[in-house]
C-alpha cells in the first residue's frame, strides 16, 4: 500500500516536472526578437490553406502568418512537416509556431496553446453516389479520412459506419474516393470546394456539414507572451485590411470567425 502510494507519488511529481518543463524547451518571445526570426512549421499539402507550388510553400495560411510574422518584426522561417507530428514539435522546442488549419479541441488544448482562431470552417461529406450526403448516409459506407484529424475524431462518433480508412495526407483519402476504394470522404469545407473544382471528371459532390470548428495556430503550451503576440498581430491584420485581402485573393470571400 505504502509503496504504491509512494510510485503514485513519484509518478504525479514526474508528470507535473515534466509539464513545467515543457515550456522551457520552446524559445521565448523575447529570444524570437531577438534572433529576428520565427520558425513557423505547416504541413505543405492542405490546398488551399498550406501547400507547395512546385518548390513554393504557399496558401492562405502561408499568407497569413507571413502577414503576423511582418506585424511582429520578425522574419518567418518555414518547415514543412507530416502533419501528425506537427503539435509534438513545439513542446520539443522544433520550431516556434505552427500553423496548419489545426480546429481547436479540448484535447489539443492540452498538449499546446492556441492562438485566436485565423478562420472558421467545418468538416464536410464528400462522395460520388448523391444520396450520401449527411452524417446518417454514412451507415454501411466506407469513409477516408486524414490521419490525427477532427475529420477522423468526428467520423468515428457515427454509429454503424463500416470502416473508417486512414491517410496520412488529405489528398491520398480524396484520391481513395475519386477512384471508389470508399464511398465517402471527410474534410474541410473550403478543401473539399476546390477539389470539386480541379476535378470535376471524378464525379464528387459536396454534401452537408458534419461539424463546425474555429481554426487557430499555436505554440507550445504555456508560451503566453508568445501567443499574445501572435493575437496582437493578427488583430492588427484584421483590423487594418491585410487579412481581407488575403481572404479575398484564396476564398472570394472572408472566411474568419464571425
Ligand atoms: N481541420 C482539421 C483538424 O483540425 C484538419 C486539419 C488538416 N490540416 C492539414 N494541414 N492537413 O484536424
Amino acid at each position: 500500500m505504502n509503496l504504491l502510494r509512494t510510485a503514485a507519488r513519484a509518478l504525479a511529481l514526474f508528470t507535473l516536472a515534466a509539464t513545467l518543463a515543457a515550456p522551457a524547451d520552446a524559445r521565448t518571445l523575447e529570444e524570437i526578437r531577438k534572433d529576428g526570426r520565427i520558425v513557423i512549421a505547416t504541413e505543405g499539402a492542405f490546398a488551399p490553406f498550406n501547400f507547395f507550388e512546385g518548390k513554393q510553400l504557399t496558401g492562405f495560411e502561408i499568407d497569413v502568418a507571413n502577414a503576423i510574422a511582418a506585424k511582429m518584426g520578425v522574419k518567418p522561417e518555414w518547415k514543412a512537416i507530416g502533419f501528425d507530428a506537427l503539435l509534438a514539435g513545439l513542446q520539443q522546442g522544433r520550431w516556434d509556431m505552427v500553423i496548419a488549419s489545426h480546429g481547436i479541441t479540448e484535447e489539443r488544448a492540452k498538449a499546446v496553446t492556441f492562438a485566436d482562431p485565423h478562420y472558421c470552417s467545418g468538416g464536410v461529406i464528400v462522395a460520388k453516389d448523391s444520396r450520401i450526403r449527411g452524417a446518417g448516409d454514412l451507415a454501411g459506407r466506407k469513409v477516408a479520412v486524414q490521419t490525427g484529424t477532427t475529420y477522423l475524431d468526428n467520423v468515428k462518433k457515427i454509429a454503424g459506419v463500416a470502416e473508417v480508412k486512414n491517410f496520412p495526407q488529405d489528398a491520398d483519402a480524396r484520391n481513395a474516393l475519386a477512384t471508389g476504394r470508399v464511398d465517402a470522404w471527410v474534410t474541410d469545407r473550403f478543401v473539399a470546394k476546390q477539389a470539386l473544382a480541379a476535378h470535376p471528371g471524378a464525379g464528387m459532390k459536396m454534401g452537408d456539414f458534419l461539424f463546425v470548428e474555429r481554426i487557430a495556430s499555436a505554440v507550445a503550451k504555456g508560451n503566453q507572451p508568445l501567443v499574445a503576440e501572435i493575437d496582437r498581430a493578427l488583430a492588427a491584420i484584421m483590423a487594418d485590411g491585410t487579412y481581407a485581402a488575403i481572404s479575398k485573393k484564396w476564398f472570394h470571400e472572408d472566411v474568419r470567425c464571425k
